[in-house]
């Protein structure tokens, strides 16, 4: 039987042939009971939204509290990224390289085909046109999400361009990159629906060489709002090698000094790992100033002086509820008092939100993540550890008035860093572009909640991309490599290159960095790093502040921990220097062997450092 669901007219432009031949292949495929384009107007969105609050997906909160704000609650299975279900289905194997789960395409999308046969049967499917970065920018690329959840749809109109401008801009034959999303979870006739649908099964895969996504089986996050991780991250890194650009797991920030000196920089840690925190940094040195750019992903490409110039590719923040408060992000907060969509945090008594984190003390009584009664003392969180907030990014207080540039901004310093509770120093500078290269492939991390798997866990993170980049991590490193040489050759400075860590931990288990805004000390010493003005010190690692350096003004910091958070042990980074060994032996003959003289060079200054 095939499916008659016609394919409405597009509310703009004259039609694309290719993207009608889609939707109505897909809607033969998938079987929605109807087919709705989204326009990004404002009444659409009202009454996807009402449709939500009846069905029971969307909580309304208290409206003299949190203006135009809900609260989701998902599947309690659905709650974060599955890696292990994440494919990338390139044609050879070893282009997806042995950090990938790989699956042969023609195989899997036949065995796609029959997952997602009749999986949006009963449901409305949505057709959102989109753009990654400003709308008709040159560093932009556009989208297109076929979904069944209007959970879905409501998040990527905050979190993307989408709507009939986005269309407009396709004309009749643009290139856009397929989405496909389901639920995968169809309604029988007279079927009662449930508040989340998803199902136990999950597919995210990614085709490079076609640039598709098929997203099957969840409604959370990374594995559904397909622009973010999918798009501007996996696909838009094989688009990224094959065209000389860089598509980065990095916030983006503006740097205002005391002295007016302006500087751009971007950072990459891993998922839950402080990008959202230091992208709305509130400095506690005197005269300095932060504005926000971008907070989770950065597109680069070299603008018209040769410079590296960054665009954020996305218009929001999905952002980690828990941890977030006035005392650590306050800008945040500030962000958060109106139109906002909250999932799997708690309830309060009066209509509000609550996350451990958004205040010292927790309210005596919440419904908690799953919808049970919580008080203080029941001995479980109140708001899942993934808990995250929706938000448009011009909500942000210190957004830059330049976040939208379609250009981007120049970008002067790159940051890269982890979850180490030993070894890795709290700051320190690459020698030159190859060392930071090196430097970003060997970063390692203690996971944490944003995908499934062991908390705390150590695994290596190259470039905080290990989910995120959708080929071989050895040629990716290769890909940098390139980029800086074609930087060198013609002339141009290439950002400097940092490494950090604020989660280096004492004996007895507690951070010796203050973190927050007090990371704004560190930011400074990178930045007068890169002017001259703090030439630092050697060290077997990099180069590192010299004493007076760092600027500690009104800090309670211990000489002793300030030591601590420098220190580098030689036994332990020479087994560190084995590891990564290892690490690189799994990627073949792939790894340069400009990566290698760099170990070789670490383990010399560590021998050097001992003797
Ligand atoms: P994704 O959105 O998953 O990519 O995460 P992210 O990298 O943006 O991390 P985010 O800024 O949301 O921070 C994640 C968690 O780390 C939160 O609980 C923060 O409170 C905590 N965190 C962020 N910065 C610091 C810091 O400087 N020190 C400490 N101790 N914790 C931090
Ligand atoms: C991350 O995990 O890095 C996130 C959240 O930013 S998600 O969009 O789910 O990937
Ligand atoms: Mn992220």
């Amino acid at each position: 039987m095939t499916n008659t669901t016609p394919v409405p007219p597009a509310p703009a432009g004259p039609g694309h042939p290719r993207l009608l031949a889609w939707i109505a292949e897909v809607a033969e495929m998938t079987m929605p009971k109807d087919i709705v384009w989204v326009d990004g107007s404002d009444a659409q969105r009202q009454a996807i939204t009402e449709q939500l609050v009846d069905a029971g997906t969307l909580i309304r909160l208290n409206p003299e509290l949190r203006p135009n704000s809900f609260l989701a609650r998902s599947d309690p299975s659905d709650v974060a990224r599955v890696e292990s279900r994440t494919f990338i289905a390139s044609q050879n194997q070893a282009d997806a390289g042995p950090t990938n789960n790989w699956r042969e395409p023609t195989e899997l999308r036949a065995e796609l085909k029959e997952v997602f046969a009749g999986s949006m049967k009963g449901r409305t499917m949505y057709v959102i046109p989109f753009s990654m970065g400003p709308l008709g920018g040159p560093i932009s690329q556009l989208g297109i999400e076929l979904t069944d959840s209007p959970y879905v749809v409501l998040s990527m109109l905050v979190m993307t361009r989408a709507g009939s401008e986005a269309l407009e801009l396709l004309g009749d034959d643009g290139f856009f990159v397929p989405a496909l999303h389901t639920l995968g979870a169809p309604l029988g006739d007279h079927e009662a629906d449930v508040p989340w649908p998803c199902n136990d099964t999950k597919y995210i895969v990614h085709f490079p060489e076609t640039r598709e996504i098929w997203s099957y089986g969840s409604g959370y996050g990374g594995n559904a709002l397909l622009g973010k991780k999918c798009f501007a991250l996996r696909i838009a890194s094989v688009m990224a090698r094959d065209e000389g650009w860089l598509a980065e797991h990095m916030l983006i920030l503006r740097l205002t000094s005391p002295t007016g000196s302006v500087h751009h920089l971007t950072a990459a840690f891993p998922s839950a790992c402080g990008k959202t925190n230091l992208a709305m940094l509130r400095p506690t040195i005197p005269g300095w100033k932060v504005e926000t750019i971008g907070d989770d992903i950065a597109w680069l490409r070299a603008g018209a002086d040769g410079r590296l110039h960054a665009i954020n590719p996305e218009a929001g923040f999905f952002g980690v509820a828990p941890g977030t408060g006035m005392a650590t992000n306050p800008t945040a907060i500030e962000s958060l008092t109106h139109d906002v969509v909250f999932t799997n945090v708690a309830l309060t008594d009066d209509g509000d939100v609550w996350w451990e984190g958004l205040t010292d003390d927790a309210p005596d009584h919440l419904i908690d993540w799953l919808g049970n009664d919580w008080t203080p003392d029941c001995g479980r969180v109140a708001a899942h550890p993934n808990s995250r907030f929706t938000v448009r990014a011009d909500q942000c207080p210190i957004i830059s008035p330049d976040w939208e540039k379609p250009e981007g901004v120049p970008i002067d310093a790159m940051l890269f860093g982890g979850r180490r509770a030993s070894n890795v120093p709290l700051v320190m500078a690459a020698r030159d572009w190859a060392h930071g290269v090196f430097v970003g492939a060997t970063v390692a991390s203690e996971q944490t909640a944003a995908a499934e798997g062991a908390v705390g866990s150590l695994r290596r993170d190259p470039f905080a991309m290990l989910p995120f980049c959708g080929y071989d991590m050895a040629d990716y490193w290769g890909h940098w490599l390139d980029v800086g040489a074609e930087l060198a050759a013609k002339g141009v400075e290439a950002p400097a290159i940092f490494s950090v860590n604020w989660f280096r931990k004492s004996a007895d288990g507690k951070f010796l960095w203050p973190g927050f805004g007090d990371n704004s000390r560190v930011v400074a010493w990178a930045l007068d790093h890169l002017d001259g003005k703090a030439p630092g010190v050697a060290n077997a690692l990099g180069v590192v502040p010299a004493p007076g350096e760092l600027n500690l003004d009104g800090l309670d910091l211990s000489e002793t921990a300030l030591e601590e958070l420098f220190r580098v042990d030689p036994d332990a980074w020479l087994a560190e220097a084995d590891l990564t060994e290892e690490y690189f032996g799994q990627f073949g003959d792939k790894v340069r062997p400009e990566l290698y003289d760099q170990l070789a060079t670490l383990r010399a200054n560590l021998q050097a450092a001992k003797d």
